[in-house]
Formats: structure tokens, sequence, C-alpha cells
């Protein structure tokens, strides 16, 4: 294996940071200060140290899914399909949501095995910012975006963090980018602004967005090295 594939897998950064880190030295194979990225290791006899601590791969999975309507976050379910059934048997063993989205909230939602990472990216101190698309009953005023922007009080202890707005194409539809992940925030935001969101899509996620001219709904494909370093740094 490929030492920055090795090294991009364990989860230290993108292809690009770890050549920079190579060439800064910070790579060693077998005590030895490894000199080039495409140098060839073998995972199970080499050790490979970063800074001098030891550098594993862990194994662990990453995904991106397009999460049609009708599908619940949840790992099992008695009356609702859930969107591990989306992912083949054999993927489905440790897999997790990070977060939730609503049954009928469709777009981008990951998956991992790692649960560190999952902790990590639903954690409200680290303030993942996440964008909605979202198509309200009624126009969307101003003062509704003013309002959405500096905070509601959606009935919980606290009102809600300041978020971002933009308008959509038309005047009920807006783009809106939360930090938090509270039960049925959105809706509940909308909903203070006396209006009803008729339609939900989550379009971005910490900086990885949703493509779906190549992610089609209902599809999933792993992350790559260099979302998955996005996310982490956050
Ligand atoms: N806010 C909602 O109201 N629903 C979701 O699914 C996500 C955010």
């Amino acid at each position: 294996m490929r030492l920055d594939k090795f090294l991009a897998s364990s989860g230290l950064g993108s292809r690009s940071e770890i050549k920079n880190y190579i060439r800064k030295g910070f790579v060693t194979v077998n005590s030895e200060t490894a000199k080039i990225t495409d140098l060839n290791i073998n995972p199970d006899t080499d050790e490979v140290c970063f800074k001098s601590e030891r550098v594993v791969l862990s194994g662990d999975k990453y995904y991106i899914l397009n999460k049609p309507a009708g599908y619940v976050c949840a790992d099992t379910d008695d009356d609702s399909l859930t969107v591990l059934s989306l992912f083949p048997e054999s993927m489905r063993d440790g897999l997790h949501t990070v977060g939730r989205l609503d049954k009928d909230t469709t777009g981008l939602l990951l998956l991992s095995t790692d649960g560190k990472f999952i902790h990590e990216m639903i954690s409200p101190r680290r303030k993942v910012e996440k964008t909605y698309f979202v198509v309200c009953e009624k126009s969307v005023t101003d003062e509704d975006l003013l309002k959405l922007e500096s905070g509601v009080d959606i009935g919980d202890d606290e009102i809600t963090k300041p978020a971002r707005t933009q308008r959509g194409a038309k005047d009920n539809e807006i783009f809106l980018t939360i930090t938090e992940g509270r039960f049925h925030q959105v809706k509940r935001m909308l909903q203070v602004t006396c209006n009803k969101v008729i339609f939900l899509k989550r379009v971005s996620f910490g900086g990885v967005s949703l493509d779906e001219s190549h992610l089609s709904e209902g599809e999933f494909r792993e992350l790559t090295e260099s979302e998955i370093s996005i996310l982490r740094k956050g």
C-alpha cells in the first residue's frame, strides 16, 4: 500500500497535507524518515509513525447518502424503512447516521462506523454548519429572515443560535444555515415566523456539499479523504 494512501486512510489528513508532512520529515517508516509519498509499505508489518506516534489503519467507513423522503434515521424501525436499508446488508454492520433528518426531509446525510467521528460531528461545541433548502407555504419576508438570523424562541430553554439565510429562486424559498441540531429545528424556526415548511432538503454539512448531478436520491458513496479531512477540521 502506498504510504500516502495509508496515512490518508488512517485519518491524518488529505493527500496534499500528507505530502507536506512527509516533506517536512514528520513521518517515519521503521524509524527511518520517509522521503517519498509513493513509498510502498506493508500495513501489517511496517511501523509507520507521525511525529513519533504510531499510525494505525482504522478501517472505519464514512459515507454520504442522498436521503429520499420516507426513510427514518434509526438502526431499526417497526413501521418505516430505515436509511440503513438503502445499503447492502453486508455494509450495515456498525454503521450509524451522523445525527438525524426527519422522515420527510431529503438530502445530505452522513453515515459512519466511527463513533468518535459521529460524536464530534454532532457535538454542539463544534458548531458544525448545516445548510437546508427550505420551501415554505407562504412568502418569507425580509423581517422573517432577520428574525431567523438573529435567533428565535422555539420553546426550548435557549433561543436558537445566530443563523445565515439566503433567498431562493421563489419568494417562499430560502437557504438556512444553522450550527445546531435541535429536534425539528428548521420547521420550528419557520413556525415562529407564522409559516410552514412544505419541503426540506439538507444541501451541505460542515463544508461538504451535496452534488445531486453525481448522487441521485437513494444513492450513497464513500466520502473522499479530503472531505473527511474538511469535516474533521471543522
Ligand atoms: N430541521 C428539521 O426541522 N428537520 C430536519 O430533518 C432537519 C432539520
